[in-house]
């Protein structure tokens, strides 16, 4: 595969062209930001791990019968994707209150929700990633009734095989955020899954194993980050 010119840089990780139109190059990076880029840092060896653990988590989404943009990992720090077009919709699913449900709502983190609660946010930074609902999803026109179905459908249907695989590496997942984008006239999984985009608790301690020891400067952060793939990879 020939890897050919960046096409975007966000703030984790850069698209690179191929040799195939329908395919992209992923490459992740050690940066990582909070608060809207407003905290910036790197985390050593991030980028390697969350290859590596997105490469683990879409493999398992796509044998439950999730399309995803992976092809392949191809080196440490670089996957084989999909080309898509972003739907600019980021996809929350909480199963226990934190981070931004427990201060919108003034919520102790840690109440565990009778369900699975689903959140819109309108992914532009410069706004802080609003909330909104799927009213506004359809009414300016971002997906359609049926796009929105998928996106929902295969959301919850994320949650049930990331909570139950997790669990079983004794992590709790607490939420997590998700990407979709159009291939081909169809929804699929973009993006990444990786202690950046998901929080994941010890399931004994509840100790954080996630981006928010970076965000709420707690330490400890590559480590967090190295425990989370050792025990996804054992
Ligand atoms: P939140 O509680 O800050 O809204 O975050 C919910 C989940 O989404 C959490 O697992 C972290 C993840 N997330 C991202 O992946 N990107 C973001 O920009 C934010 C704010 C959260
Ligand atoms: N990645 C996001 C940012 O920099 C925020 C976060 O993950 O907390 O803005």
């Amino acid at each position: 595969m020939q890897k050919g010119k960046q096409i975007y840089e966000g703030k984790a990780k850069i698209l690179y062209e191929t040799d195939d139109p329908d395919l992209l190059i992923q490459e992740f990076k050690d940066d990582a930001t909070a608060f809207d880029a407003t905290k910036r840092g790197t985390i050593l060896n991030k980028g390697i791990i969350n290859n590596k653990l997105s490469e683990k988590l879409f493999i398992l989404l796509t044998d439950k019968g999730i399309p995803t943009h992976f092809v392949k990992r191809l080196n440490d720090r670089e996957m084989l994707v999909k080309k898509v077009q972003i739907v600019p919709v980021e996809v929350t699913i909480r199963n226990i209150v934190a981070g931004g449900m427990a201060k919108l709502l003034g919520l102790e983190e840690g109440i565990v929700l009778k369900e699975p609660v689903l959140e819109y946010h309108y992914k532009e930074d410069k706004l802080h990633d609003p909330l909104i609902n799927e009213y506004h999803i359809r009414a300016l026109g971002i997906a359609t009734d049926k796009e929105l179905d998928t996106i929902k459908k295969y959301s919850f249907m994320v949650n049930e095989a990331l909570k139950a695989f997790f669990n079983s590496k004794g992590l709790t997942l607490v939420d997590f955020k998700l990407e979709f984008g159009r291939y081909k006239n169809k929804i699929i999984l973009a993006d990444e899954i990786s202690p950046d985009t998901c929080r994941l608790w010890d399931k004994d301690t509840n100790e954080k194993l996630d981006k928010d020891r970076f965000r709420r400067d707690l330490g400890g952060v590559e480590e967090a980050y190295q425990e989370v793939l050792r025990r996804v990879l054992e």
